[in-house]
């Protein structure tokens, strides 16, 4: 179900004889649905148990008489002022036993019975109401689960629920003594009861076991949390969908598990959408964040907030430049989005996101963004239906481990060394040469894959190691990196085998020292030209591999950086070190070749190739993510269908290729 383009859309913060000047000027726009309510609990509830809805349902209809249909939000981010007076043990505590307050959004344990007891009740309520209803095509959960609370919460009931969880994994709490290794500085418990949420403590730390499973606790309760909503909706909403808006590679609830339950997926993109604009958040990590959105359900997904506006709460971002947001809005298409939500409507006067700014303007007088987003739907919407459902068929996989990532939080090794960073430096060294990546979980299949790259895969996960050896049994080719089969799932160092250690067989080499890379770079020699290494340095020892890059000076001179290991017909790499760009880059292309991957296409720096494989041929979207013009030669077969050979300042065009087999 697809809509191609809609609006988040607030009736409750403007006037009502707004909302049928608001819904025409949307028809007119070509937007064909509108999310509602997600933060609207104090109106829909106003008072225990008195439901109000013939406001929405105002709303609902007036939306309706313009052809727009509706995605309602369940309101649970928002619990209302009167529920916390009468409940305030809902409210959150964080690590230092701090309650945070009522008075801004998620002020709320997800481990509370009463705010669970509430919530639920409300989406019955709504679901009770609308679950039948036609102009409701389907419903989102919360919003942005995960977001507000990273540190969240460590009240009693959160404690007992860590307790309960961790005696459901570990059975008695001898066992878990054992995995944790509580013997070191006497950590060892008589009971569950006896422990800890890791709240402050005075070395500021806690065991590395306890930590993990704390981060693993905590997504697992997001994921219930989430739960208990969806077998509330499921039975009362038939023929509506279900979903919600995750938020790229925010990480405090695994979204391969979230997305589990979930009809589809839809994403939050914000290109530059934070005061703090992350340093170096290019067009490739904005198409990472969309391409691990596809991967959580190897599906389409929707935008459920697509940047429409500058962006800001106390300070501001950067405002788009003219063609910016049409353009960032056909990269989420390119990568798999079928149905594009802009958020917001229009710039609120009131409240925390007055500076968020929405479609229009706060006078509410449609201006440039309306025009140039009712323009890129114009030409992009009609096309939309004959690439839906459609991935880009990629060839190369990055695994994206939330337990490998909360590990290397809790443990970075090297000050600057970061999960992400590394996995999202791969991304960017095969996104360089317009090779089209896949972003899988550790669980998935990877058969159809020629190539996989699982960075850092320090912890040996269940099930890893047996179907990493299987794909290069079977003729795939692997990566993997530094700090691989360091520890066992419960974050305790690995004694079985020397370092890589279940994977030291099938990557031909052991790693018998390492370095923290404290003073600098390791100078690394591949095919002739000079690199880095950084961060961290593996000290190899080749046995049956073949060395093809390594340190050319300092202390680990002569030391191998990179190796390959034929294993029949498939191959297995490694690389010891953080490599610079440049030598990502090299690898990646060496990678490709030696797999026979193919690039969508070659195009100048800046330019982006995406593409959407359907059974008839792909569409290739150019984006020129740069602010010049750029003249776009395409491959003899494609034909133009949007936009123009020659590209403005951040303009795209797409092409459809012939059907794959006909030359
Ligand atoms: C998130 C939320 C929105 C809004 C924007 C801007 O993406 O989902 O409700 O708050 O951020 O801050
Ligand atoms: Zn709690």
């Amino acid at each position: 179900m697809n809509f191609q383009f809609g609006v988040d859309y607030y009736p409750e913060h403007w006037p009502e004889d707004r909302w049928e000047t608001d819904a025409r000027l949307m028809a007119e726009m070509g937007l064909k649905v509108v999310r509602l309510a997600e933060f609207a609990w104090a109106k829909l509830e106003p008072a225990d148990g008195r439901f109000e809805f013939a406001w929405l349902d105002r709303a609902l209809a007036v939306l309706d008489r313009r052809g727009l249909k509706v995605v309602l939000g369940t309101p649970t981010a928002c619990p209302p002022a009167w529920l916390i007076e009468a409940h305030p043990d809902i409210l959150p505590v964080d690590s230092q036993g701090r309650v945070r307050g009522f008075g801004g959004r998620h002020h709320d344990c997800q481990s509370n019975p009463v705010y669970r007891r509430y919530s639920e009740r409300l989406v019955r309520a709504m679901a009770d109401h609308w679950g039948k209803d036609a102009r409701v095509v389907g419903w989102q959960t919360d919003n942005e689960l995960g977001n507000s609370h990273d540190d969240l919460c460590h009240c009693g009931h959160c404690r007992a629920a860590f307790q309960a969880w961790l005696a459901r994994r570990y059975g008695d709490v001898a066992r878990l003594n054992t995995s944790w290794g509580t013997v070191f500085w006497s950590q060892t418990y008589s009971s569950f009861s006896q422990i800890p949420t890791p709240t402050l403590t005075p070395v500021n730390t806690h065991s590395p076991s306890l930590l993990l499973d704390w981060k693993r606790f905590h997504s697992d309760l997001i994921v219930d949390f989430q739960r208990a909503q969806i077998e509330v909706l499921r039975p009362l909403t038939p023929g509506q969908f279900i979903t919600h808006n995750c938020m790229g590679f925010a990480n405090t609830v695994d979204y391969f598990d979230l997305a589990r339950e979930l009809d589809f997926v839809s994403h939050d993109q914000y290109p530059v959408g934070f005061w703090e604009v992350p340093p170096g958040r290019s067009a490739a990590d904005l198409a990472a964040a969309l391409d691990l959105m596809a991967g959580l359900k190897r599906r389409s997904f929707w935008i459920m907030e697509q940047q429409s506006g500058p962006t800001g709460w106390q300070i501001l971002a950067k405002t788009p430049r003219p063609g910016q947001l049409a353009l960032w809005t056909a990269q989420s298409v390119a990568h798999g989005a079928d149905t594009v939500v802009f958020f917001r409507w229009r710039s609120c006067t009131v409240g925390t996101e007055q500076y968020w700014h929405g479609i229009l303007p706060h006078n509410g007088v449609p201006g440039r963004r309306y025009a140039e987003l009712k323009g890129l739907i114009g030409g992009l919407g009609p096309l939309m239906p004959r690439f839906e459902g459609a991935l880009s068929g990629a060839e190369v996989a990055i695994v994206h481990s939330y337990d490998q990532n909360w590990a290397f939080e809790i443990q970075p090794h090297h000050p600057d060394l970061d999960y992400q960073k590394y996995l999202l430096a791969v991304y960017r060294a095969f996104h360089g040469r317009q090779i089209p990546v896949d972003l899988v979980s550790d669980a998935d299949d990877l058969r159809g894959y020629k190539l996989v790259v699982a960075p850092l895969a320090f912890l040996e996960l269940p099930g890893v190691v047996q179907r990493l050896k299987e794909f290069v049994g079977e003729g795939g080719h692997l990566v993997l990196t530094m700090r691989t089969g360091v520890k066992d799932q419960a974050n305790v160092c690995q004694t079985s085998a020397p370092l890589p250690g279940p994977y030291a067989d099938l990557l031909g080499l052991e790693v018998l020292d390492y370095d923290c890379l404290r003073d600098g770079p390791v100078p690394v020699e591949f095919d002739g030209q000079k690199h880095q290494g950084s961060l961290w340095w593996d000290v190899v020892t080749p046995k049956g591999a073949q060395v093809v890059a390594w340190a050319d000076g300092g202390d680990h001179k002569s030391e191998p950086a990179v190796t390959r290991n034929g294993v029949g017909k498939g191959t297995a790499w490694y690389v010891g070190t953080q490599p610079d760009a440049g030598l990502w880059a090299a690898l990646a292309g060496l990678w490709a070749a030696q797999a026979a991957v193919e690039p969508v296409a070659i195009a100048q720096a800046g330019v982006e190739l995406v593409r959407r494989r359907t059974a008839e041929g792909d569409f290739v979207f150019v984006l020129n993510h740069t602010a010049e013009a750029v003249a776009f030669e395409p491959k003899a077969a494609w034909h133009l269908v949007l936009g123009e050979a020659l590209m403005p300042p951040w303009g795209f065009s797409v092409y459809e290729t012939r059907k794959r087999g006909v030359q």
